[in-house]
């Protein structure tokens, strides 16, 4: 499967991504994840991404696109592949159709989880996150069972920096003016897959596995 995961920042596309490349065996590509790897091993990359994450704005296409466009011509990728968080804008949507191009290959759909806004600054705020295993849980929604420890491994569960209100606030705006118009570009493709995000998980996971298998 050759899939891209959209949606609003909080909308539960890593939540959703985790269990998605267990069952179809892809490898998860998560721009997101890949610059705060970066941040952590303390690379040039890293150092340039931190200052826009911070702000809650968007790195630069140029920098995204070259780091997207080496992960998918790794070997790993032939048999498919989960973009999450990539492409946030126009520009990286095309240069995305070019690279797949090159590479001789098709996407199946974009599946776009979608959850009115009112909710997503609560999803973002209560986010925590295990160091150890990059787990996500909810203070409320999804808790772990003991308070700041991940019920899978035992890891230490932080707080993202990007998740503080302001910084939060400053994400969705930025997600309403430059990446909500790729909606449209995808539905006028015919690859795009609306999901109501704003159900339990495992509802939010069957709704995908059905949208894309084409059961409706
Ligand atoms: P990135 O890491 O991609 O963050 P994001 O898009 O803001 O998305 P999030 O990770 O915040 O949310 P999510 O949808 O994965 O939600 P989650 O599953 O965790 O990007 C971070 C930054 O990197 C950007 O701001 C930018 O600076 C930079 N960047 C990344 N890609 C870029 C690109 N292509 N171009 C330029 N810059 C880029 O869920 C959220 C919370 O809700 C969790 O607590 C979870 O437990 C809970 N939850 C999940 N599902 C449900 C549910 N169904 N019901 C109730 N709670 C739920
Ligand atoms: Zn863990």
């Amino acid at each position: 499967m050759r899939a891209i995961l959209m949606g609003p920042p909080g909308a539960g596309k890593g939540t959703q991504a985790a269990d998605l490349i267990t069952r179809y065996h892809i490898p998860h590509i998560s721009t997101g994840d890949m610059f705060r790897a970066a941040i952590k091993a303390g690379t040039a990359l890293g150092m340039k991404a931190k200052e826009y994450m911070d702000a809650g704005s968007l790195v630069p296409d140029e920098v995204t696109i070259g780091i997207v466009a080496e992960r998918l011509a790794e070997p790993d990728c032939s048999k498919g592949f989960l973009l999450d968080g990539f492409p946030r804008t126009v520009a990286q949507a095309d240069a995305l159709d070019k690279i797949l191009t090159q590479l001789k290959m098709n996407l199946d759909g974009v599946i776009n989880i979608e959850v009115p806004e009112a909710k997503l600054l609560e999803r973002l705020t209560g986010r925590r996150i295990c160091r150890q295993c990059g787990g996500t849980y909810h203070m409320v929604f999804n808790p772990p069972a003991a308070e700041a420890v991940c019920d899978k491994c035992g890891g230490e569960l932080y707080q993202r920096s990007d998740d503080t209100l302001e910084t939060a606030k400053n994400r969705l705006q930025v997600y309403n003016d430059q990446t909500q118009p790729l909606i449209d570009y995808y539905r006028e493709k015919g690859l795009l897959k609306e999901i109501n995000g704003d159900q339990d998980i495992a509802q939010v996971l069957q709704d995908i596995v059905d949208a894309m298998e084409h059961k409706h």
